[in-house]
């Protein structure tokens, strides 16, 4: 039947109505959703809209959908589009934040629910996940991403698909997903924003395309193109992305959505004026052009010209009428609209509480020295810091349908947790930076920047006196939520310097200081970590984020999150990652000493800071008995792997336990480890479990160099425990 429908409507179809569907405007302002008053309405009427997004409530999208389908020839109802990037109103963490819990579960509860929302509220489609594998914290989006590595990226991936599609979009509290940004946007040269990307197909394959892949196969129904080029080709043009590996290879069956102008980009791109590029996207396989009116305004011609064929149009249109119909619109176009659903099913208490939840697990406990966490709820709390009083800087980059006034702060969190009997003290203490270059032009959102007027002596005078009072220093530094992001990218990766002062002044009082560290990417906080007794790395946790911290600081929950993305000892290492490739000339002393002629630098030792998967609890976790099944695996045969794992410390806890490969001998390099498996446990006090691992050959598959997806027979280590650098080790061989 939906071929049948959409073959019938579109028999009536002009072909100007059918460029209209391909066309994706926004409605302006992201709050006011300025749609009904300016010329997209009369678009909309004329049948020259396919969706709008950046509008929210149901009252303005049914409005607007009204337009297209009381008034448009055809009556055909539009998407309405929006960034639900983690969550809507109740925001959950930063992508980067939340792919630091490792619990698939929970990751996916965080999209059914800001599925929920935003289907509540009128929203359709979401622009989420976003995927883009990245190694190189200079560039700010890795904040949206899941971090570094393919195999949990790609289980991420799945998770949130499913989570806001739910296997079934005809549901009236799920939404259609977009996954993002098609393809290799996080690999763009010096971390810059939107720069060259260059890498070998054989690198796509096996370390970036993954996640994409993931999504495809959990059956995402819409893919954007980013905006960088692969292989010299712009990603919105390139027919060997769109089609040959997104249709031909993985089976995609949706539509695929330009970013933002990125057709009109490609004349800066340097591939021709608006009419060939726009030829060339949908040539390529691109269906729907955001904002860039490059197919409005030439298709016709192009048409004409025999530059682009009725066929690939014809496609282009039933792909994007084929979500239509799946998300139920044709049958009910106001489905999402319902002002009760609204009222009651956004920001709801019970969702704030899965918020607190999950965010309280994605926060890092970097350092702990002497057991300094958790505090007690009593005596003198001193909370300074430019970041402690700051709820709009608690939901993070993209947060565009979040009320900022209703988030928690640090310090708010700090007052509700610790209760009555503790005494909680707070000064700014600093700016973000002397330098406020950033903070005056970081109006993405028009959210608000936290410049404060007085001086540099004032406001640490201030946290001095605040300090001496206290009995422990809570220090909130970092970065603001707009330095990471979208065209966020930093050369330098400290905290910025005049907090580097407060903290050192803090210090300095001989109180103890535990650092909160707030942060859109890993940083480079060599000093700090010699120089700080506790360190809590918190991301931007959402709405909940101030609860979260302080049932973190506190110990009502015990911080369980472990890295996605390798922490540097300085920039110079950039881009650093633990599924490296060993080289001819690895470095092998353990110490890390400078040796020449080894692949090493000279002044700075090869391994990071914090590593792949890391992340201290408050108790301890002993790892034991590991065992393999068999020293030897044929192709259709499976190997379990078992460790025990012991809590042998004085509080529940939870663990990642992690599982990693090593492919010994190949017809082309193999990284040094690669994660192959994890299971997330909880340990009561002194309880000890068997965690058992199943190896299939799927495991071991990777692209050769014909871009073959095969295992190859040979050794193979494996390495499980509590963070890449595991070391308890087995080992057996793939026969024939
Ligand atoms: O979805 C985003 C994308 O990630 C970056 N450019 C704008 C899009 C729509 O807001």
């Amino acid at each position: 039947p939906r071929s049948e429908f959409v073959s019938e409507l579109m028999s009536k179809m002009t072909v100007d109505e059918k460029i209209g569907q391909l066309n994706l405007p926004t409605s302006g302002d992201i709050t006011t959703g300025q749609a009904n008053s300016s010329n997209v309405a009369k678009n909309i009427e004329e049948g020259k809209v396919g969706g709008l997004f950046n509008i929210k409530s149901v009252q303005k999208i049914k409005e607007v959908q009204k337009i297209a389908v009381e008034k448009s020839r055809l009556k055909i109802p539009l998407l309405f589009g929006m960034d639900v990037i983690h969550g809507y109103e109740t925001t959950f963490p930063i992508p980067l934040g939340l792919s630091c819990i490792w619990d698939m579960k929970a990751i996916e509860r965080s999209a059914q629910i800001a599925a929920k929302e935003a289907s509540a509220d009128g929203i359709n489609w979401t622009f989420s996940p976003m995927v883009d594998i990245s190694r190189d914290p200079r560039w700010g989006r890795v904040s949206e991403g899941s971090g570094e590595d393919p195999y949990l990226g790609s289980e991420i991936a799945k998770a949130m698909v499913n989570g806001y599609q739910q296997h079934d979009l005809s549901k009236n509290n799920t939404i259609l997903s977009c996954v993002k940004h098609f393809a290799l946007y996080g690999a763009p040269e010096a971390g810059r924003d939107y720069n060259t990307v260059d890498m070998s197909k054989i690198r796509m394959y096996n370390e970036y395309f993954p996640p994409y892949k993931a999504a495809v196969d959990a059956g995402v129904g819409s893919v954007m193109a980013s905006f960088n080029e692969v292989d010299g080709i712009p990603a919105t043009g390139s027919k060997w992305l769109m089609t040959d590996v997104l249709r031909k290879e993985w089976g995609f069956k949706g539509f695929v959505v330009t970013d933002y102008t990125g057709i009109p980009e490609m004349i800066d791109h340097g591939m021709g004026d608006l009419q060939t590029v726009s030829a060339l996207a949908l040539n390529a396989g691109v269906e729907m052009d955001m904002v860039g009116e490059g197919f409005l305004t030439t298709l016709k011609k192009s048409l004409a010209e025999n530059k682009v064929s009725m066929a690939q149009l014809d496609n282009a249109v039933r792909l994007i009428l084929e979500a239509k119909y799946d998300l139920g619109l044709f049958e009910d176009p106001y489905k999402y609209c319902d002002p009760k659903r609204a009222k009651t099913e956004i920001f709801t208490a019970s969702h704030r509480a899965e918020a607190r939840k999950i965010a309280s697990q994605s926060l890092v406990l970097l350092k702990n020295e002497n057991q300094f966490l958790p505090l007690k709820k009593s005596g003198t709390i001193a909370v300074i810091g430019p970041l402690a009083d700051a709820k709009e800087n608690m939901p993070g980059t993209w947060s565009v349908a979040t009320n900022m006034k209703t988030a928690i702060s640090l310090l708010a969190g700090i007052k509700d947790v610790a209760g009555k009997s503790t005494n909680v003290l707070y000064a700014k203490g600093s700016n973000l930076d002397y330098d406020a270059e950033f903070e005056k032009n970081a109006t993405m959102f028009g959210k608000t920047l936290y410049r404060d007027d007085r001086t540099k002596e004032e406001l640490l005078a201030e946290a001095l006196k605040v300090a001496s009072q206290s009995d422990v220093i809570v220090a909130a530094i970092g970065e603001s939520a707009e330095m990471s992001g979208e065209s966020s990218s930093r050369t330098n990766l400290e905290i910025p310097q005049a907090q580097k002062d407060l903290l050192q002044a803090l210090l300095k009082t001989g109180k103890p200081v535990v650092v909160v560290l707030f942060d859109g990417r890993p940083l480079v906080i060599k000093e700090e970590s010699e120089t700080v007794p506790a360190i809590l790395n918190v991301w931007f946790a959402g709405s909940e984020a101030g609860h979260a911290i302080a049932d973190v600081l506190f110990g009502d929950e015990n911080p369980s999150g472990k890295l996605t993305s390798t922490f540097p000892r300085s920039v110079g290492q950039v881009p650093i990652y633990y599924n490296q490739k060993n080289t001819g000339r690895p470095l092998v002393n353990k110490e890390g000493k400078f040796e020449k002629f080894r692949s090493n630098f000279i002044d700075e030792r090869n391994e990071p800071l914090y590593a792949f998967g890391y992340g201290l609890s408050y108790t301890t976790f002993d790892y034991s008995n590991l065992k393999i099944s068999s020293d030897k695996m044929n192709f259709t045969g499976k190997l379990n792997v078992t460790v025990d794992v012991t809590n042998t410390g004085n509080f529940d806890g939870k663990e990642v336990v992690q599982l990693y490969i090593r492919d010994l001998v190949g017809s082309v390099t193999r990284p040094v480890r690669e994660l192959k498996g994890f299971q997330k446990i909880d340990l009561k006090k002194g309880e000890k479990r068997t965690v058992n691992f199943e190896i299939t050959v799927e495991d071991l598959k990777f692209y050769n160099s014909d871009l073959k997806f095969i295992a190859e027979p040979g050794q193979f280590d494996v390495f499980v425990g509590t963070d890449s650098n595991a070391e308890k080790k087995v080992s057996f061989e793939l026969i024939k």
